[in-house]
Parts: C-alpha cells; sequence; structure tokens
C-alpha cells in the first residue's frame, strides 16, 4: 500500500489554449478512497493519466510511497487503472480478460488461475468465465475490467469513471459493490466521476474540481454541507444550493440583517463587515422549514411549481423577487399561487463573499 502525493501539477496540451491541470496539489493517505469530482473538461483524466504514467506533466511532482515517480514508466509504478471506456479484449474469454495483465508480468499459470477465480468470485463473474465479453451485459464487462485491475495486487488503484456505462439501477447495486470490494482491499484509490452521488457515496473525501484546479477537498458531509466556494454549493445538490444576494443593514432593534427587498435575514454579527455592501446568502433545498398560510415569523413565499418528486415534493418559491428550490416532506400538500411560510435556521444558512466567491467563516 502506498500514499499518494501530488505537487502543483501542470499540464497543458499541445495546442491547448488553457491549462487542463493548473497546479494541482492533492495528498491521498495509504489505503484512502479518493474521489475527484467535476463538469466534463475540468481536467480530471488528465490528472489521472499523469498519476499512471500515461501523460507527462509540464511541471510539478508526482510521489508514490514515498518515490518520485513522475517520469517512471507507467509499468514500474505498480498501479493498475481501470479507464473511462472499460477497455476489455472481445476476442479473449473472460479468464483471460482478467488474467491478462499477470500474464504480461510472467506470473506462473498456476498463480494466475488462482488469482483470476478469486476476482471471479469477489465480482460475481465466475459463470462467466469462458464466455466471450459480446456475450456479457455492459454491467458484466465493466467488473470484467474491475476484475482485471484488482488481480495485479497494485498499491494503487486508478479508475476513470468505471461506472459511467451502466443504467442507472446496475450502477446502483455496483457502486455499493465496490464500496465493500475496494474498502475490504484496502487499496489506495484515486476515482473519476463527473457524477456528485456517486462521489459522495464513495470517496472518503471528495477533491471538487474546476477548470484545472482543485476548488475544495474534504469529507463529502463537509463537501455538501459547508461548500468552500459558491461553484461547490451550485455543482453538488439536486437541485443545487440557493442563492441570494441581498445588502448587509442594522435594523431599529441593533440586529445584522441581510435585506433581500420584503424580507429579511438575521445576518452573524461577524460578518459586521459588509455592513452597508452586498453579501450572497446561501442555503440548501432541504434547509428550509416550510407550511402552509402566512406566520407572522417567517419569510413569506409565493408557490409556483409544485413536484411530486416520490421521497419528498420539490417546490418552486419567489419570495421578495428571488426563486427558490425548496424540497418539502413527501406528504407536504399545496397548490400554484399558494403563500407558504419558510423558516431557516441559522446555523443552515452559508455566507459568500460577492466577489471572491468564497464561504465566509461565522464562527
Ligand atoms: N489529448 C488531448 N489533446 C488536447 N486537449 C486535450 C486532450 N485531452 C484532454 N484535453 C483537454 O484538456 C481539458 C481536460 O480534459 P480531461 O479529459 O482531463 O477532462 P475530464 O475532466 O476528464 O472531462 P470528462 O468528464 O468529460 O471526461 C479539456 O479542456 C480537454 O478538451
Ligand atoms: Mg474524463
Amino acid at each position: 500500500m502506498a500514499e499518494i502525493a501530488l505537487h502543483n501539477l501542470v499540464k497543458t496540451y499541445p495546442g491547448g489554449t488553457t491549462r487542463a491541470t493548473d497546479e494541482v496539489s492533492l495528498h491521498v493517505a495509504d489505503g484512502e478512497f479518493m474521489v475527484l469530482l467535476g463538469p466534463s473538461g475540468c481536467g480530471k483524466t488528465t490528472l489521472l493519466r499523469m498519476v499512471a504514467g500515461l501523460e507527462l506533466p509540464d511541471g510539478g511532482q508526482i510521489v508514490i510511497g514515498g518515490k518520485d515517480v513522475t517520469y517512471l514508466e507507467p509499468r514500474r509504478r505498480n498501479l493498475s487503472m481501470v479507464f473511462q471506456s472499460y477497455a476489455v479484449f472481445p476476442h479473449r474469454r473472460v479468464a483471460d480478460n482478467i488474467g491478462f495483465g499477470l500474464r504480461m508480468r510472467g506470473v506462473d499459470p498456476a498463480e494466475i488461475k488462482r488469482k483470476v477465480a478469486w476476482a471471479a468470485e469477489v465480482l460475481q463473474l465466475t459463470p462467466y468465465l469462458d464466455r466471450y465479453p459480446a456475450k456479457l451485459s455492459g454491467g458484466q464487462r465493466q467488473r470484467v475490467a474491475v476484475a482485471r485491475a484488482i488481480v495485479m495486487d497494485a498499491e494503487v488503484l486508478l479508475m476513470d469513471e468505471p461506472l459511467s456505462n451502466l443504467d442507472a439501477l446496475l450502477r446502483l447495486s455496483f457502486r455499493a459493490e465496490l464500496k465493500k470490494l475496494v474498502a475490504e482491499l484496502g487499496t489506495t484509490t484515486l476515482y473519476v466521476t463527473h457524477d456528485q452521488v456517486e462521489a459522495l457515496s464513495l470517496g472518503d473525501r471528495v477533491a471538487v474540481m474546476r477548470q484545472g484546479r482543485i476548488v475544495q477537498c474534504d469529507a463529502p458531509t463537509t463537501v455538501y454541507d459547508q461548500p468552500a466556494e459558491e461553484f461547490v454549493g451550485g455543482f453538488i445538490g439536486s437541485p443545487p444550493m440557493n442563492f441570494l444576494t441581498g445588502t448587509v443593514v442594522r435594523d431599529n432593534a441593533g440586529v445584522l440583517r441581510l435585506d433581500l427587498g420584503a424580507h429579511s435575514v438575521a445576518v452573524p454579527e461577524t460578518l459586521r463587515g459588509y455592513t452597508g455592501r452586498e453579501l450572497r446568502l446561501g442555503v440548501r433545498p432541504e434547509a428550509f422549514g416550510v407550511a402552509t398560510g402566512g406566520a407572522p415569523e417567517g419569510l413569506g413565499a409565493e408557490l409556483e411549481v409544485f413536484e411530486p418528486l416520490g421521497s419528498a415534493v420539490l417546490l418552486t418559491l419567489t419570495l421578495s423577487g428571488h426563486q427558490l428550490k425548496v424540497q418539502a416532506a413527501a406528504d407536504f400538500r399545496a397548490t400554484p399561487g399558494d403563500r407558504l411560510t419558510l423558516t431557516l435556521p441559522a446555523e443552515r444558512c452559508r455566507w459568500y463573499d460577492p466577489e471572491t466567491h468564497l464561504l465566509l467563516e461565522t464562527a
């Protein structure tokens, strides 16, 4: 097992105008499951390919298990990789596919057989060992690709969207299997996805990328609860975090408030430096309390759209001209045009600077 340390990795492709990765630094602890999450084109695959040695950085350093491997050949890095498009060999049976890397390494055939049997068992492929990939489902083929990677006993496992070719249901079941398997193996894992649910579900930590940079790297609950930048709150969560812009004022009672027009929300005293200036409030859709009718305390809002989602109800509301998405309990009922009252616990408010879009400390 080994830890991975990336230092200031810079990569610009020939002819590229922007950096595919821009001074990326990341530390993955021994045995940790690290997810790289970000929108299409943000540099996830590029970063993974540099760790694998399939792409050379223009600058920076890659250290695996204490050893500088930045310019080392891929096969000397003791890692295995599952690619974005699972590359199984169509003309080889499942067993030969799984044992391919071991054969290339010149491992004893009896040992190969033992390991292939083990991986097939773990990934529930035993009945298919003699089949050709053409006669497997997408999920089974994906499992072959994972089996081929895990038999290598590598110190580091790199996976690039290994579930991307599966339908929603298969994705869900294989996701749980994969989580269990990697936990059992204890292999240091770097896993790429643009699927936020997958990232939160699998990662010990999630590194969120944007335009070649890591903008936040934290535990899944922290990334969701305390987005370090507005971008993270907007990218993670479905629907994403709501953002409201207002002006910070001090009311007659001496309390600091965010003036949103017809409404206002209390602002932590620690942000008094923003008095007279704009401030951004971020709130998750499920953080609001919602009730039908008007109430003396709370924010009056008008319901525009009511969407039952099965396990919850999604409401689109207008509040002082701002549009909001609010998630209510499954049994909540209301009709477009209704007046609703929202409550907003102070501890669920996140505050952002309107220029830097960075999370502001309030403690
Ligand atoms: N071989 C290449 N030559 C030139 N530019 C490339 C090459 N590969 C990637 N890029 C560019 O580098 C940037 C990062 O690409 P990368 O494939 O790392 O993104 P990604 O985050 O993996 O995206 P996706 O989620 O779509 O797979 C993109 O702007 C892309 O167009
Ligand atoms: Mg990619």
